[in-house]
């Protein structure tokens, strides 16, 4: 791209001019490119590829290819660029045509993360577009555009937009009909388009991201003359679509965002150096229908200036932006506090896909953070289906590898140039093992098993002791834990036992050689963590509840020990009348190692509680996604560390997991992947009196659903063709215990095959089972 012509051009007396040099918002770009098809021909098939150095949005004959946002996507752009295929066979006809593209830096030279003094220019500085239109004609010719010397670029309305800043329209510039065939008004240049790309242009393979949903507003009210506060009553990524009427007078409109309140008016102080601001400035006896094209805000509220009448609620809308993947689970029970959570949760995993998984949506930060995405990929996998999205993403984790074998903090890789952290970089291992545990594709180990086994070989050459205590990067230990110091050592070891471990089965499944001597590494880091870390009473180094939960959830010590271990988890919490410690590592860890060592009662307790710190704390508090940390307001703090305080956060959220698998009983057996073999084992408890989950998983759908009557507990199952599954019937000894009406012993697709004091054991194919515990009846299977 040529360097762009100062049109219009600035004046400093302008407020949007003086707005757009302060902020240093990245130029949008009008393209264009006539053709013309023979006419007498008809169009048998066109379709377009098309990608950018930066963010484009094609057009062709006036109308708008396909509807996804924020193309190409984010990647690692030195190393590959993604591009889109579409089919415009409707679009092409005989005659003139034009295709016309508005092209803006976005994340390739627009501003990222927390880059107040670099401002933009990450990969480079002038974005570029690349495509390539071929339609086949009914005559076999084939006619091809491509990018080249022919096209042409201008100035419009849509000004400048950044990812961070926000955008600026101003619509004195209109160019009516720009992508249209024939000749439009306005100054047209010739287009230098970049010509050698040094980076590898792929086929895109996710989902793109997409408006997913349109919030109406809920509350409009006035905040001074023309200003006015909107509530949309949900915190998201995305935008507004407003539709500002014809007025006489010329008139500037802008657009503040913000998650929260303080004091009535939009908190905007979190955002740090993003600015979040989009304006639009209107011709005299003009309006029109604003909505950002190349900018994504995370908000609730917005203020609006420069109205001089309150928007209706058609008139403004909240548009909900991120990848688009299928939806996969639902949960509900019968308490509205834990509904809510999980409400918050799924939007807090919204908010945070956008591309590529982020931290959050709002401030200048928004980066692939690694032990974010670990900690958070297994709720995300039970809320969606992330196989595409997360392995897209592993790429670029891959590509961030430094060559000495570290993985990155962040990926896409940028801003940080050192080793990564533990169970930050350890992502790069982690996630894989997730991917392939739930959806069963062997690709995502063949992808990245080379990468894992780097990093895991540059963590062992530097620590020979086995303990993990070199090149521990920006070590960030239990991050946002609160009243607890995790020990460092315990955590990085703990990590480096993991992923050693992970790589060991990861061979083994990909019967490629090492598998052994890995597995062998892993017995030997184990070892020394129980030899160095692990207390003669069960205290783990440190003695904080991440510590022992680390030492648990990662069986970091031998099994006779491990009750002492537990003991002493639960000694804390009770000294503390069970409230939690735990950050972002040990949060993930915490319901599920409770319920397994026989205190889900515990886990409920920590569900429930709605004191601080608890999940419940930012529900009771009118919470609509999850707060990065416990302290993002309290009663007695009010907001917490304004360097750093999202709203929007997914990390915390990582109690999902437990939730779907422990509160549903929807999970797998050790051994399982893709969920062929089911572990059904509800944990009832709480003060929950039914809970309903279903799940999608690879070739079907698995659901459960129990209550508790007057009689006992009732428990219906679906396991989906192709799984079969082990239940854990939670029924005391000498209960009855029935499936569809008749005692198990009458049952033949029923196998009981195994009993404790507590619970019995069966076993079942795919189908519809309706168990009952304690008496309660229920009409036979099939019975009218
Ligand atoms: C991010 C986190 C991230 C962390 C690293 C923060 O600024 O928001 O989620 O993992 O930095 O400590």
């Amino acid at each position: 791209m040529s360097e762009p012509p100062a049109d219009p051009p600035a004046d400093p007396e302008d407020p949007i001019d003086a707005q757009v040099a302060r902020w240093g918002l990245g130029r949008v770009f009008y393209l264009r490119r006539g053709f013309e098809i023979p006419v007498g021909r008809s169009v048998v098939r066109a379709r377009v590829q098309v990608t950018a150095h930066g963010l484009y949005r094609l057009q062709l004959n006036g109308i708008r290819v396909g509807a996804d946002e924020l193309t190409p996507g984010w990647t690692d752009y030195r190393h590959r660029v993604e591009y889109q295929t579409y089919d415009v066979t409707a679009l092409v006809r005989p005659g003139g045509n034009a295709l016309g593209a508005l092209l803006n830096g976005g994340w390739y030279a627009g501003r990222v993360g927390m880059d107040v003094l670099r401002a933009g220019n990450h990969y480079g500085r002038q974005p570029a577009l690349l495509a390539r239109l071929a339609v086949d004609l009914d005559d076999g010719s084939r006619f091809v555009v491509a990018t080249d010397e022919n096209w042409r670029e201008a100035t419009g309305p849509v000004r400048s937009s950044d990812l961070l800043a926000g955008e600026v329209w101003d619509l004195r510039c209109a160019v009516d009909d720009w992508d249209s065939p024939g000749n439009p008004a306005g100054r047209w240049t010739p287009v230098q388009i970049a010509g050698a790309d040094t980076s590898t242009v792929v086929a895109t393979s996710d989902e793109p991201v997409r408006v997913t949903q349109t919030l109406p507003a809920v509350a409009v009210s006035p905040l001074g003359p023309q200003r006015w506060l909107v509530d949309f009553g949900q915190n998201i990524a995305g935008r507004v679509a407003l539709r500002i009427p014809p007025d006489a007078a010329r008139r500037i409109v802008t657009l503040r965002h913000g998650e929260t309140l303080d004091r009535g008016e939009v908190y905007t102080a979190n955002l740090r150096g993003a600015q979040a601001t989009d304006v639009v400035i209107v011709a005299p006896g003009e309006g029109c229908d604003f909505e950002p094209l190349f900018t994504q805000h995370g908000f609730r509220f917005v203020e609006i200036d420069g109205l001089p009448d309150e928007p209706t609620a058609a008139d403004v809308r909240a548009r909900v932006l991120h990848s688009d993947m299928a939806a996969a689970g639902e949960f509900s029970c019968s308490d509205v506090d834990v509904n809510q959570l999980m409400a918050n949760v799924r939007w807090g995993a919204r908010g945070n896909v956008v591309s590529v998984p982020t931290d959050c949506p709002q401030r200048d930060e928004r980066l692939g953070w690694t032990a974010d995405a670990q900690v958070f990929a297994p709720s995300a996998s039970y809320l969606a289906d992330t196989s595409a999205f997360y392995r897209r993403w592993l790429r670029d984790v891959v590509d961030g590898q430094s060559p000495e074998g570290s993985y990155p903090d962040i990926a896409p890789l940028l801003l940080f140039d050192r080793d990564g952290a533990p169970a930050w970089a350890d992502g790069g291992v982690i996630v894989p093992w997730v991917l392939w545990k739930a959806y069963g594709n062997r690709r995502v180990l063949v992808e990245n098993v080379a990468a894992m086994r780097r990093w895991v070989d540059f963590v062992h050459r530097h620590n020979p002791d086995l303990l993990w205590v070199n090149r521990t990067g920006n070590h960030y230990g239990d991050w946002l834990q609160v009243g607890a110091h995790t020990d460092r050592d315990v955590l990085a070891t703990a990590y480096f036992a993991r992923s050693t471990r992970i790589l060991a089965d990861s061979l083994s499944v990909l019967e490629a050689p090492d598998s052994d001597r890995y597995r062998d590494l892993a017995v030997d880091i184990t070892a020394a963590f129980t030899r160095e870390l692990l207390e003669p009473d069960g205290w783990i180094r440190g003695h904080t509840q991440t510590g022992q939960l680390l030492a648990l959830a990662f069986d970091l010590v031998p099994a006779d020990r491990r009750s002492g271990v537990f003991e002493r988890l639960v000694a804390d919490l009770e000294s503390r009348d069970v409230r939690l410690t735990t950050g972002f590592c040990g949060v993930s860890l915490l319901c599920p190692v409770l319920s397994r060592f026989g205190r889900a009662d515990l886990a409920y307790r920590l569900l429930h509680d709605n004191r601080y710190p608890s999940w419940g704390y930012s529900v009771s508090h009118g919470a609509t996604t999850i707060w990065e940390r416990w302290n993002g307001w309290t009663e007695d703090g009010g907001f917490g560390p304004v360097a750093m305080n999202s709203f929007n956060h997914y990390s915390l959220g990582s109690v999902a997991e437990w939730v779907f698998s422990g509160v549903g009983g929807v999970g797998q057996e050790i051994g399982s992947v893709g969920y062929r073999d089911l572990l059904i084992a509800p944990q009832v408890g709480g003060r929950l009196s039914w809970a309903r989950t279903a799940y999608n998983v690879p070739h079907g759908r698995v659901a459960t659903s129990w209550e508790r009557t007057d009689a006992g507990l009732k428990l219906d199952v679906d396991i989906p063709v192709g799984s079969t599954a082990t239940v854990i019937l939670p029924a005391a000894d000498g209960v009855q215990v029935r499936e569809g009406g008749r005692n198990l012993e009458k049952r033949d697709d029923v196998t009981v095959v195994g009993a404790t004091p507590a619970a019995i054991r069966c076993r079942i194919g795919s189908g519809s089972f309706t168990f009952s515990i304690g008496g309660a009846e229920h009409p036979p299977r099939g019975a009218a």
